[in-house]
C-alpha cells in the first residue's frame, strides 16, 4: 500500500443570509472540489467547516457564535481521536469582525471575508504550515472574479442558477453594513459574465439569477471598454439558447433606468417579478436612512413599470422601528404596501448595526418594533395569499427544478417566483411546461400538466 498518498479530506460548507453568499459558497466548493476535497452536508463527516456567514443584522451575526461553540465541541471530539478538523469562518461577520472572532472562539483557524475566497487553498496551506489562525479580511488589489475564472470547473448545478454580475454598494444608506463588508460597487465585465453564463447553460442550467447587491447600478465593460448597463447585460445573455429565462435582484429605485424598465416590455425571457426595496414608507424615514427617493417617486416608477409589463409581480424589503420612526410614519409605511400590492415580501425590525450611521440614533423601544413587524407582517401575507389564489384557474409556464416528497411529484417555480408542486416523472427536470394551478397552500401552489409550454 502506498503510504504516502494523503487521505481524501471532506469539507461542508454552510451558508447563511442572502443569494449572494449562496453563490460563493458554491465556488467554495468548486475550489475545494478541485484541491480534491469531497463534499458533505453534514459537518460530523467533515474535516473542514466553512461557516460563510452574514452580518446584516444582529441576529444572523450572533447565530455565527452559538455554531462555532457547537464547532469546537466537534473538534476537541476528532482531536481526542487523533483526527484533524478545521473550522473557517468566512463571508461579512468574518469581514467586520476580523481577529475578534479568533478571540471570541479560539477553535477557529481560518477567517476570511468575501473579497479573498479566491484565496482559500493557498490560506488552507498557509494555515497547514504555521499551525496558526490566518486572518484574511483585506480588499485584495487583484479581481476575485478573474482567479476564479481561471480555477473555476463547475461542479454540481441544478436547473436554476445565480450569477454575480456586481457587487458591493457605494449608496450607504444609514442602516445598513453591505458598504463595509462587501466594499464599494464592482461590475464584472460583459464577457467574463457572458462566458460563466454559457458554461453554466453548457451543464444544464435553464434559468440565470443576477445577483448583486445594486445590480442595475450594473456598469460592466463591454467589447470596447465602455460601461455597459443590465438592460443590454440582459439582452445579451438572452441570445444564450440554453437560457430560457433571467431574473435579477437586489435593485435599488434609484437605478431603474427607462431602458430596464423597457426591456421587461420587450424581452420574453426577463421574467414578470422585481424584487425592488423601498424600506420604509415615510419620506422623513426613507431621508434619515438616505436612500435618495421618496415614497411618490417609488410608487411612479411601479406604475411605470408595470405600464411597461401589466403582469409585473412586485416584492420588496421593509424595516420596521427605524430610529424616530412615529407611529403615523409606521402608517405611511402600511399605505405603501397597500398602494404597491405586493406579491412577496421580506420585513424586519431595525437591528443596531455598529459603525452604522443610524446606531447612534435615538431608537425605538423593541416592543413598538414587534407590534409593528406584525401589523405589516399581516398586511403582507395577506395581499401574497391573495397573488397566490388570483393564478388559481391560471395555466403557466413552470420551470421543473427537483423531485418532490412524494413519488411521481416534481416542485417548479412559476414565473412570479411561487413554487408549485405538480405529479409529473423525474424526466420533466429542466422543462418548462405548462401547469394548471388548482390550489393554494401556505408555501406553495398545487397545479396540473396540461402539456408543454409555448
Ligand atoms: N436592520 C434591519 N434590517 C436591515 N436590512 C439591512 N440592514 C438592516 C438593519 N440594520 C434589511 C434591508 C435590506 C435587507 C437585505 O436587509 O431591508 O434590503
Ligand atoms: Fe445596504 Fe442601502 Fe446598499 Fe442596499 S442600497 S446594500 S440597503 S446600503
Amino acid at each position: 500500500m502506498d503510504d504516502s498518498r494523503p487521505t481524501p479530506k471532506t469539507a461542508f460548507v454552510k451558508s447563511y443570509g442572502c443569494q449572494m453568499n449562496v453563490y460563493d459558497a458554491t465556488r467554495m466548493e468548486e475550489l475545494l472540489a478541485a484541491e480534491g476535497y469531497g463534499l458533505t452536508d453534514a459537518p460530523e463527516r467533515a474535516d473542514l467547516v466553512i461557516l460563510n456567514t452574514c452580518h446584516i443584522r444582529e441576529k444572523a451575526a450572533e447565530k455565527v457564535y452559538s455554531e462555532l461553540g457547537k464547532l469546537k465541541q466537534l473538534k476537541a471530539e476528532r482531536n481526542a481521536e487523533g483526527r484533524d478538523f478545521k473550522i473557517a469562518v468566512a463571508g461579512c461577520v468574518a469581514q467586520a469582525e476580523g481577529e475578534e472572532i479568533i478571540k471570541r472562539q479560539k477553535a477557529v483557524d481560518l477567517v476570511f471575508g468575501p473579497q479573498t475566497y479566491h484565496r482559500l487553498p493557498e490560506l488552507l496551506k498557509e494555515q497547514a504550515r504555521t499551525g496558526r489562525a490566518v486572518i484574511e479580511t483585506e480588499f485584495p488589489a487583484e479581481d476575485k472574479f478573474d482567479a476564479l475564472a481561471a480555477k473555476s470547473l463547475r461542479t454540481k448545478q441544478g436547473v436554476a442558477a445565480f450569477l454575480t454580475i456586481q457587487e458591493g454598494c457605494d449608496k450607504f444608506c444609514s442602516f445598513c453594513v453591505v458598504p463595509y463588508t462587501r466594499g464599494s460597487e464592482f461590475s464584472r465585465p460583459v464577457a467574463q459574465v457572458l462566458s460563466e453564463a454559457r458554461k453554466l447553460a453548457d451543464h444544464g442550467v435553464v434559468e440565470l439569477t443576477l445577483l448583486g447587491q445594486n445590480v442595475n447600478a450594473y456598469r460592466g465593460s463591454d467589447a470596447g471598454g465602455a460601461p455597459s448597463n443590465l438592460a443590454r447585460l440582459v439582452n445579451e445573455l438572452s441570445s444564450i439558447d440554453g437560457i430560457k429565462r433571467i431574473r435579477y435582484m437586489t435593485s435599488h429605485p434609484r437605478d431603474m433606468t427607462e431602458e430596464l424598465i423597457e426591456a421587461h416590455a420587450t424581452n420574453d425571457k426577463l421574467m414578470p417579478y422585481l424584487h425592488l426595496p423601498i424600506q420604509a414608507g415615510s419620506d422623513r424615514v426613507l431621508k434619515a436612512m438616505n436612500r435618495g427617493h421618496t415614497a411618490e417617486h417609488y410608487i411612479r416608477l411601479i406604475e411605470r413599470i408595470r405600464k411597461a409589463q401589466p403582469d409585473m409581480a412586485m416584492s420588496g424589503d421593509f424595516i420596521v422601528g427605524f430610529p424616530g420612526e412615529s407611529e403615523k410614519d409606521f402608517e405611511e409605511t402600511l399605505a405603501v404596501v397597500r398602494a404597491v400590492n405586493y406579491a412577496a415580501a421580506y420585513s424586519f425590525k431595525y437591528s443596531v448595526r455598529p459603525g452604522t450611521p443610524a446606531a447612534e440614533r435615538a431608537q425605538v423601544p423593541e416592543e413598538v418594533k414587534a407590534e409593528r413587524l406584525q401589523r405589516l407582517q399581516a398586511l403582507l401575507v395577506e395581499q401574497q395569499q391573495a397573488f397566490n389564489r388570483s393564478t388559481v384557474g391560471k395555466t403557466l409556464p413552470v420551470l421543473m427544478e427537483k423531485k418532490g416528497r412524494h413519488e411521481g411529484q416534481m416542485i417548479g417555480r412559476s414565473p412570479y417566483l411561487q413554487s408549485v408542486h405538480c405529479e409529473l416523472p423525474e424526466s420533466a427536470l429542466g422543462r418548462i411546461v405548462g401547469v394548471q394551478i388548482v390550489g393554494t397552500m401556505p408555501n406553495s401552489l398545487s397545479g396540473q400538466y396540461v402539456g408543454e409550454s409555448a
